[in-house]
């Protein structure tokens, strides 16, 4: 490979995706694209799952990065219970939950909104020290078209860098901050206050918050290396210059969003899409104006990321 070459595509070329396909005998598992994303099916989410199930439906999680499941009929305390098999549940200091539940936020707009939550691509609640294990947002209320919600791979945004700019990133460390999206100024704009209605942000002093974390990071459970930073809570690179660190991480936030490393899921009533905050991002369309959305989500803390 010449000084230039390294191109995504020679990686890409020299790294087939083989998933383990075959070895589940409790679930069926359908890829969606070449890069993440499978739909389960033969799972009930509603009952309770044997310990045999739920290790497929974790393998299938961890080998794809999110899995969908359609055609479910949840209450609130069953969407929980099966978030909790993976770990605690987070309480989202800034998005009042929906009734008797705070660990539930509601992912809305209304006919009359002009933005959704989360619009823009992120990774959930990195300004944490412990971030997000995953989110498993249900859809309860959905408009005729439209709404879709992209993943991207941040295993192939790492592996697909040339060698040189890993080893640049090597033990660099980013700055994630809470109030780079849920600051004050952020909470009383024209977008929070106008643009979503359907949903109350409240302030905290959490938005003081800020967490480093590796801008490479190692999945704790696959052991893979991971691209970690992301355009709504990163804010900068430590021990490095404003300028430096702004043109390293948009340079990042380009190539993590690279199509090939994505995956698009229609939602249809009664699915739920379950994704790995620490080897994902996500990006809900806002395509969908004039027309009610309305999601559950439930985010369940993670580890300390090394
Ligand atoms: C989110 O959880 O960030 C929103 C995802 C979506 O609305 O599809």
């Amino acid at each position: 490979m010449s000084a230039m070459s390294g191109l995504v595509e020679d990686v890409l070329l020299g790294s087939h995706t083989n998933y383990a396909a075959d070895g589940y005998r409790l679930i069926e598992v359908e890829p969606l694209s070449g890069a993440l994303g499978a739909e389960i099916s033969g799972v009930d989410l509603s009952e309770d799952l044997s310990d045999d199930q739920f290790e497929e439906v974790h393998r299938a999680f961890l080998d794809h990065c999110v899995i969908f499941f359609r055609d479910q009929n949840l209450t609130p305390e069953q969407h929980k219970a099966f978030a909790r098999r993976f770990g605690e549940l987070h309480v989202n200091p800034f998005i009042p939950g929906i009734e008797g539940h705070p660990e539930i936020i509601p992912i809305a707009k209304e006919p009359e909104d002009r933005y959704s939550v989360g619009h823009g691509w992120h990774s959930d609640v990195t300004f944490t020290e412990k971030p997000s294990l995953g989110s498993v947002l249900y859809a309860r209320e959905l408009p005729p078209h439209g709404g879709d919600t992209l993943f991207a791979n941040m295993y192939m945004a790492y592996e697909t860098l040339s060698e040189g700019m890993k080893d640049l990133l090597d033990g660099v460390y980013a700055v994630h901050r809470a109030g780079a999206a849920f600051g004050p100024d952020k909470l009383t704009s024209e977008e929070a206050v106008d643009g979503i209605k359907a949903v109350k942000f409240q302030y905290s002093p959490e938005t003081e918050q800020s967490a480093e974390h590796p801008v490479i990071r190692t999945h704790p459970e696959t052991g893979r290396k991971a691209l970690y930073v992301n355009s709504t809570f990163t804010v900068g690179l430590r021990n490095m210059r404003q300028v430096e660190s702004d043109t390293l991480l948009s340079f990042l936030y380009q190539h993590a969003t690279n199509p090939e490393f994505t995956c698009r899921f229609r939602w249809t009533d009664g699915a739920m899409a379950m994704w790995d905050n620490r080897c994902t991002q996500h990006y809900p369309i806002n395509d969908y104006h004039g027309q009610r959305r309305i999601l559950h989500r439930v985010t369940i803390l993670g580890d300390k990321p090394f």
